[in-house]
């Protein structure tokens, strides 16, 4: 009977093994374990054994007992586990959780926008410092300290006792133009976009911060009308194919000429109304030829570089771009006007 039971261990833990699915394993406690399986049988049979061998195979038979109920009950809870998993998964029709993830704000999304057009003729990202000195922000812009907006009203200045210097917060990104040329030679085609401030009264225009992008190229030989084919390739990439622009004389101390752009006004489509005060124009950016005493101020020589530059407001140019009313709306972070620019 010994040799029996031996077997039948051996048999039945190969067998355990094979059970990959809850049927086999019913299988299997059917054929060792219930009322009429082998296990009860042999117990049975136990009654009939000689006294003095009862004792050994009765341990042997305990020791078989144990080896198939634990065998069992390992498979048991695995499929138990799985089960529980699997559960999950029933009613696979359901709708699935929603996480809400955060987007990027429609201010970086445009930089991002305007950075990558920019990126596709050649141009680098450089982004500057938003805490300068006078130098920087106005002298070797070409503007004089008499100039008006060096005037205390428009510029945050820092307190700079026992400083070598006077800091101020960037009145706009054009000291990264005099940064970046001081640091390298032409050819040089940068972009500098970031935020800049200025001490103006807070109303649906202003809000004594707001975002610019710089652009700056120079090289032997540049043109104003590279200049103007540069624009336009940035106004047809980042407002549509369709929205006429155009170039308007005008004065900046760090260019000479001087222009803006115009593009037409998104609400009256240039007919003219309240919003373009009735000229059916917005005004985008300021840009020109960069002015000799600029590239004294960096030591590059005039007779032998020329170049251009562009700067323009960021929430002014997506405020025309979106027809928002209001510059306050961009950080008031109200989750219904952010969701609309995803
Ligand atoms: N910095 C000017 C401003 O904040 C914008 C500007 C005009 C930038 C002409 C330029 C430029 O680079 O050439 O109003």
């Amino acid at each position: 009977m010994l040799e029996k039971i031996v077997n039948i261990k051996s048999e039945a833990a190969l067998q355990a093994e094979k059970i990959d699915s809850p049927q086999l394993l019913e299988n299997f406690r059917l054929k060792y374990l219930s009322r009429n399986g082998m296990l009860n049988e042999l117990f049975e049979e136990m009654k009939s054994v000689d006294k003095q061998k009862k004792g050994l195979v009765g341990k042997a038979l305990n020791e078989l007992k144990n080896s198939l109920q634990n065998a069992f009950n390992e498979k048991k809870s695995f499929f138990e586990t799985d089960k529980k998993d699997i559960s999950i998964l029933d009613d696979i029709t359901l709708p699935g959780k929603k996480f809400n993830t955060g987007t990027k704000h429609l201010i970086n999304q445009a930089l991002d926008d305007i950075s990558e057009i920019f990126r596709k003729i050649g141009f680098n990202v450089y982004e500057g410092f938003e805490i300068e000195d006078e130098y920087h922000n106005f002298d070797a812009l070409n503007t004089p300290d008499w100039h008006p907006s060096r005037d205390m009203q428009d510029t945050f200045y820092l307190d700079s006792k026992g400083k070598d210097k006077r800091y101020l917060l960037r009145t706009h990104t054009s000291p990264g133009q005099i940064r970046v040329m001081e640091q390298s030679m032409p050819p040089i085609r940068v972009i500098v976009p970031g935020k800049c401030y200025r001490n103006e009264a807070i109303s649906s225009r202003s809000l004594g911060m707001f975002h610019q992008i710089e652009g700056l190229y120079v090289d032997k030989n540049v043109t104003f009308r590279e200049l103007k084919g540069t624009l336009d390739y940035f106004a047809k990439s980042f407002f549509g194919k369709d929205l006429k622009t155009r170039l308007r004389p005008s004065f900046f101390p760090f260019t000479e000429p001087s222009a803006e752009m115009d593009v037409e006004c998104y609400l009256c489509k240039g007919k003219g109304c309240r919003i373009c005060k009735y000229s059916g124009w917005l005004e985008i950016l300021g840009c020109g030829m960069i002015d000799p005493n600029v590239f004294n101020f960096v030591g590059y020589d005039p007779e032998e570089y020329s170049g251009y530059a562009f700067g323009m407001g960021i929430e002014r140019t997506l405020m025309i771009k979106h027809g928002i009313p209001d510059i306050r709306m961009f950080y008031e972070n109200d989750i219904r006007f952010l969701k609309q620019f995803k």
